[in-house]
């Protein structure tokens, strides 16, 4: 496609932004089902139309329309099943697609992207490794004319971002601290509980909003002295994980076990921002913890940690059914190749230190060893073999 073409129909799409809430692709399955008892308000600004959200509506692109696919790596299960459903969509569609996953090193995922741009995509699809690392690629992007779409995290300092489509960050933190509250009854129990929190990797715009919406929740407890962090460690910068290793979860959690809970002291609840930074915690209390189990947070479903939900290993997790998201992208992609008006349902939440991007937040879901079977298994997304 020619693009100096695209670049005219991006504009026309880029001045007419609509506002639309939900994210129902058509394969997402469980996507409907609500988020759990989140029970609380969002710092997003939604509103309550509903949306098609999947792509079989949209007019066939232009032969050769081609569309690039930068994941940040196949080390997580998560960044596999986002790379393979984005491919297959989009194929689906009728696109081209060049996909490539950068094994978590920032030079690699930049070459990645110039490359693409020099191989003739017409739109970009990144989930950054670092979301600050790649503006070199991003103003090549934007020189060249080509849109870019931030996928799942925001990609930050650059007015070359186009349009960002997500899970609701802030609330899949809040998802994960109301089930805290509510499991220990914070509001009718005597108390002290003690916590301690594991979130994500610094690097990731997405980790904030996962620990702030968590930490939000908790926040009172804590101040009252109902929730006791005995570690200390309570402020994002001592609590981060970088990279999101389950390693480097592991052995906080294996320092924080023997420097504060060898004496024999319960730990009644282990706050992890996600479901690789919780298995490092599984890790570390199956061999450094004799106490009472904790209750375990955690995000994405993976395979393991849904086994170890099963399991009686981890709490909860939240579900973000990457099919959903990979299916609202294929739809802003076809949007803004055809000129149209791009689907976006918050204008106001993600700054990215230098624009406001337009994005689409879909619904994340509560999981857990009660609901597993009918999200997971019923909608497709694993095989009861898988989780065996
Ligand atoms: C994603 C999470 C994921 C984490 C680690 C975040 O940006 O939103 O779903 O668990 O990265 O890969």
């Amino acid at each position: 496609m020619k693009m100096q073409r695209l670049a005219k129909m991006f504009l026309g799409a880029t001045l007419a932004v609509s506002m639309l809430a939900g994210c129902t692709g058509d394969n997402g399955g469980a996507a409907s089902t609500d988020g759990g008892n989140a029970g609380s308000s969002t710092t997003t600004a939604t509103s309550t139309t509903s949306d098609s959200g999947n792509t079989d509506t949209a007019p066939a692109p232009a032969n050769g329309t081609k569309v690039g696919v930068s994941m940040p790596t196949k080390d997580l299960q998560r960044w596999n099943q986002d790379g393979a459903n984005m491919e297959s969509q989009l194929k689906q569609a009728g696109y081209e697609v060049e996909l490539q996953f950068a094994a978590n090193d920032v030079q690699q995922q930049l070459s990645q992207i110039e490359n693409m741009i020099s191989n003739g995509c017409d739109v970009l699809v990144i989930a950054a490794i670092e979301g600050s690392s790649l503006g070199e690629a991003l103003d090549m992007a934007k020189g060249a004319g080509i849109p870019v779409i931030a996928y799942d995290r925001l990609l930050m300092n650059s007015d070359a971002v186009s349009y960002y489509a997500t899970f609701d960050n802030y609330k899949v933190g809040t998802v994960q601290g109301t089930y805290v509250k509510d499991t220990l009854d914070l509001d009718n129990a005597a108390g002290p509980f003690n916590i301690e929190f594991t979130a994500g990797d610094p690097g990731d715009n997405n980790a904030g909003y996962f620990f702030n919406g968590a930490y939000d929740v908790l926040k009172g407890y804590i101040d009252s002295g109902k929730l006791v962090v005995v570690s200390g460690q309570k402020t994002f910068d001592e609590v981060a994980t970088p990279t999101w290793a389950t390693e480097t979860a592991q052995s906080r959690a294996e320092n924080i076990l023997s420097s504060y809970y060898a004496d024999g002291t319960n730990v009644d609840v282990w706050l992890c921002s996600n479901d690789s930074t919780a298995l490092g915690v599984e890790n570390a209390l199956a061999a450094n913890y004799n106490g009472t189990y904790p209750i375990i947070t955690g995000q994405d479903c993976d395979i393991q940690n849904t086994k170890n939900m099963i399991a009686g290993k981890q709490s909860m997790s939240v579900f973000k059914d990457t099919r959903t998201l990979a299916s609202q992208v294929v739809k802003m992609v076809g949007q803004i190749i055809n000129g149209e008006t791009v689907d976006v349902n918050d204008t106001s939440t993600y700054n990215n230190g230098v624009i406001t991007v337009p994005s689409f937040l879909c619904e994340p879901v509560f999981a857990d060893a009660d609901n597993y079977k009918t999200i997971l298994i019923d909608s497709g997304y694993y095989t009861e073999d898988q989780l065996k």
